[in-house]
């Protein structure tokens, strides 16, 4: 039994703010962000509600899956910027959706959260208990930057992406690969709520995005061939048979190097970060649902979904279309 999307949506926030926009209100440029990460525009929230985002994103992947809400068994929301602590974004979502019938519960693997929430809904299937899933990645992660760090802040934008999952007997994930090094944590990093209470309170602080850009650059571009080439292996295939890589839209410097590494043309890397930025667990279902929705995906196709990011986490799915 494989697990198969049938179906995908996304949305993305009204406003888009440019580089130039930036550079109005920090000591930045479009020839900054553009040379070192490919970045054109982001979007960002001003009234949009994650819960709002992944309810539409939602409502279109059901749509072309033809799925009724009663019909989802489970849904799992991949985030780090939920509206709430608690309730979680997935609940959220079964009460919008009225997915009556529905576990929900949130997964979070930062920018790895939507290939790790898919891993989830994989080993779901494959027991055989859950057979419809609806797989949410999304973030307002513009709310957890600090607008004084110009060597963050520059790099996210918010939206959501979501997929549909059933079981299939003949398309669907062939081969996953995934993990974390705790070890490494602090390249990227932003701290809850500090201990306060009537015994031990601590200064009220909200904490912000810290990066280490460059460990974290260093990481990914040694890490994310690797667990593409895992992936490939268990579902016994090679990159020759891959026809779209579909990965973290982090810096196109990247993806250029990811590319180079697994000596794969960049023609077979769709990109969208240069409109949207870095969103982080929604990157790769929302443009995966562009691609979806231009055509490009054909029934059959081989594609690599990969994503890595805070944790330090990665991972990577081949699937056939
Ligand atoms: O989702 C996973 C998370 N993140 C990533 O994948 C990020 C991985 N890392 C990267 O993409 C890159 O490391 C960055 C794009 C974050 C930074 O690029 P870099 O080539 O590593 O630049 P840098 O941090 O070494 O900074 C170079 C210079 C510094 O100035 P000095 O010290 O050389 O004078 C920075 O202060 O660029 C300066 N700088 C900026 N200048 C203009 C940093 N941010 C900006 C900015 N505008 N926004």
């Amino acid at each position: 039994m494989k697990t198969r999307i049938c179906g995908t949506g996304s949305l993305l926030p009204e406003q888009t703010v440019t580089n130039d926009d930036l550079s109005k209100i920090m000591d930045t440029s479009d020839e900054w962000i553009k040379t070192r990460t490919g970045i054109r525009a982001r979007h960002l929230a001003t009234k949009e509600t994650l819960t709002g985002l992944a309810v539409e994103a939602s409502k279109q992947a059901m749509d072309e899956a033809g799925i009724l809400p009663e019909q989802i068994d489970m849904i799992l929301a991949a985030t780090l910027s939920a509206d709430n602590i608690f309730p979680s974004l997935s609940c959220e979502l079964q009460r919008e959706l009225g997915a009556v019938n529905a576990t929900a519960f949130d997964i979070n693997a930062a920018c790895s959260g939507f290939l790790f929430a898919l891993h989830t809904a994989d080993a779901y299937i494959k027991t055989g208990r859950y057979k419809t899933i609806l797989v949410v990645g999304g973030e307002i992660l513009s709310k957890m930057l600090d607008w004084n760090d110009r060597s963050t802040c520059v790099l996210f934008g918010d939206g959501a992406g979501a997929v549909i999952v059933k079981a299939d007997e003949e398309c669907g994930i062939l081969g996953i690969s995934q993990g974390s090094d705790g070890a490494l944590g602090e390249a990227l990093l932003c701290e809850n709520r500090q201990i306060n209470n009537p015994f031990a309170s601590n200064p009220v602080e909200l904490s912000y995005t810290k990066m280490n850009g460059q460990a974290v650059y260093k990481f990914a571009v040694r890490t994310v061939p690797k667990t593409i080439h895992e992936a490939l292996k268990e579902a016994g295939l090679t990159v020759e048979d891959i026809q779209l890589f579909v990965l973290h839209q982090a810096n196109i410097r990247i993806i250029e190097s990811v590319a180079k590494r697994l000596k794969v043309p960049m023609d077979k890397f769709p990109t969208n970060l240069q409109d949207c930025g870095n969103i982080s667990a929604g990157s790769v279902p929302i443009l995966l649902d562009e691609i979806n929705r231009k055509g490009m995906l054909h029934k059959g196709d081989k594609i690599v979904l990969a994503g890595f990011g805070g944790g330090l986490t990665w991972g990577a799915a081949v699937l056939s279309w």
